[in-house]
């Protein structure tokens, strides 16, 4: 087991390369499944959750192996209509987009229900909506998901009730060979549907629309394997950015597409954090005075809700009252308890937390609940008077490649250690 030692008080400085995005790389690796053949992906995040969908992909006869340029080769040519090990689908929500895959490629799907960050309830009915409103018989047995194409699925306009990341991913995927034109209607907007679009658009399919809230799909017969290269993490590069204003000092954070963090720029500069855009860079300045904002999560462009568990934990250090209100996950607040082991004064009523800030956090042996509640531990302990043991390690590896290493080299006294 691993926890994360934090002794606070070192300001950050230097310059922080961001990895791949997590959340467009998922449903582009599961999206291989229709290219049949050996797409290359580069800019691959190696998180824990890549690595699992890689094991999902393997277990159905998938090679995958990684180039000496650093990209990632993965042939799905020997990829078989089986079902995924229940083991293996079961711990992560990215597995529902086998669902869409396997009904594209195959016209039928036997995929274990999901797992993934626990915050309450998380249906996936807008997804089955999808796959039935393009033909798909579908049923459940046994914590398993079944759907059949028949003949094939046939495009049709699907309206989303609710702006799903994941119900438009896997609509995207399963209409790709549908006959005729799928419209998506109050699709997700976020910046991994884009680079999903483009992705399955490099393999020859026909997608337009991608990044407003109305999707056209027009079915082809067949796709081509690609080379590809993932988007610029905006959820990692946040968190950076927020830790720089927490500890202070003077960050860089690289490799990034500055217009998907334009929510999250102008919310850390109403906190007084100074910030300088460049074309793949932002500069974030701070010297930790700090002012309560409020906040309110929504679906992009809104302001990210994987972001909201680290505004957090930096208003804890800011002058005066924030509120965070939570607009997608009624379960979001689980770090709440975590970080008052720390000294912070959280309430929570309903969706919104109020913060009062502006006094110093102190050390504490506290445990992540989920992966930004991780991360919004780390940023706590920057900052705080003493030593932080954060546990729950695995919860942050699944979406940040070597956050310990990348913040050491900025300065900051941190260390997974094997306890
Ligand atoms: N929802 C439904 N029915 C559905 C689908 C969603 O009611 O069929 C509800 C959910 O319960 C939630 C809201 O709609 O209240 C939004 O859920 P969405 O489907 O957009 O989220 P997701 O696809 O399950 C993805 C990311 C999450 C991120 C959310 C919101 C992946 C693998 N996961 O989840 O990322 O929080 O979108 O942006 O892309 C993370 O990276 O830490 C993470 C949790």
């Amino acid at each position: 087991m691993k926890k994360i030692i934090v002794r606070g008080g070192s300001p950050l400085n230097g310059d922080v390369y961001i990895s791949g995005m997590k959340n467009a790389a998922l449903p582009i690796i599961f999206a291989c499944i229709l290219s049949k053949g050996k797409n290359i992906l580069y800019n691959v995040p190696r998180v824990s959750d890549i690595e699992l969908s890689f094991d999902i992909l393997r277990s159905l006869g998938a090679t995958v192996s990684e180039r000496a340029d650093g990209g990632i080769e993965l042939d799905t040519a020997g990829v078989r209509s089986e079902v995924a090990p229940y083991e293996l689908v079961s711990k992560m929500r990215g597995s529902t987009y086998l669902i869409g895959a396997m009904l594209s490629r195959f016209g039928e799907a036997r995929v274990g229900l999901p797992g993934g960050c626990n915050f309450g309830d998380r249906p996936i009915d807008q997804h089955v909506k999808g796959f039935a409103t393009l033909g798909a018989q579908i049923s459940f047995d046994e914590g398993s998901l079944r759907a059949d194409a028949g003949d094939g699925l046939v495009g049709n306009s699907v309206y989303l009730d609710i702006a799903s990341v994941g119900a438009t991913v896997n609509i995207i995927i399963a209409a790709v060979f549908a006959k005729g034109t799928t419209v998506v209607m109050n699709a997700a907007r976020e910046p991994h549907i884009v680079d999903l679009a483009n992705f399955l658009n490099h393999c020859g399919a026909d997608i337009r629309g991608a990044g407003t809230n109305t999707i056209k799909i027009h079915g082809v017969s067949e796709l081509h394997p690609c080379e590809y290269s993932i988007s610029p993490d905006m959820i990692e590069a946040g968190t950076f950015m927020v830790a720089a204003a927490t500890a202070g000092g003077c960050v860089n954070v690289k490799n990034i597409i500055p217009e998907h963090l334009d929510t999250i720029t102008a919310k850390l500069r109403e906190a007084g954090a100074k910030l300088e855009v460049f074309d793949d860079s932002i500069t974030v300045t701070s010297d930790r005075w700090l002012r309560g904002v409020t906040i309110k999560t929504w679906p992009y462009p809104g302001f990210a809700t994987d972001m909201h568990p680290q505004f957090s934990a930096m208003l804890c250090y800011a002058n005066g009252v924030s509120t965070i209100g939570e607009g997608i996950f009624d379960g979001r607040f689980k770090y709440v308890d975590e970080l008052k082991k720390m000294g912070a004064s959280i309430d929570v009523d309903g969706n919104v937390a109020s913060i009062i800030g502006g006094m110093p956090l102190h050390g504490a042996s506290v445990s992540a609940t989920d992966l930004r509640a991780g991360a919004a531990l780390v940023i706590a302990a920057l900052a705080a008077q003493g030593t932080t043991e954060i546990g729950g390690v695995e919860f942050i590896e699944r979406g940040y490649c070597n956050i310990d290493k990348k913040l050491r080299a900025l300065g900051a006294d941190i260390y997974a250690v094997e306890v």
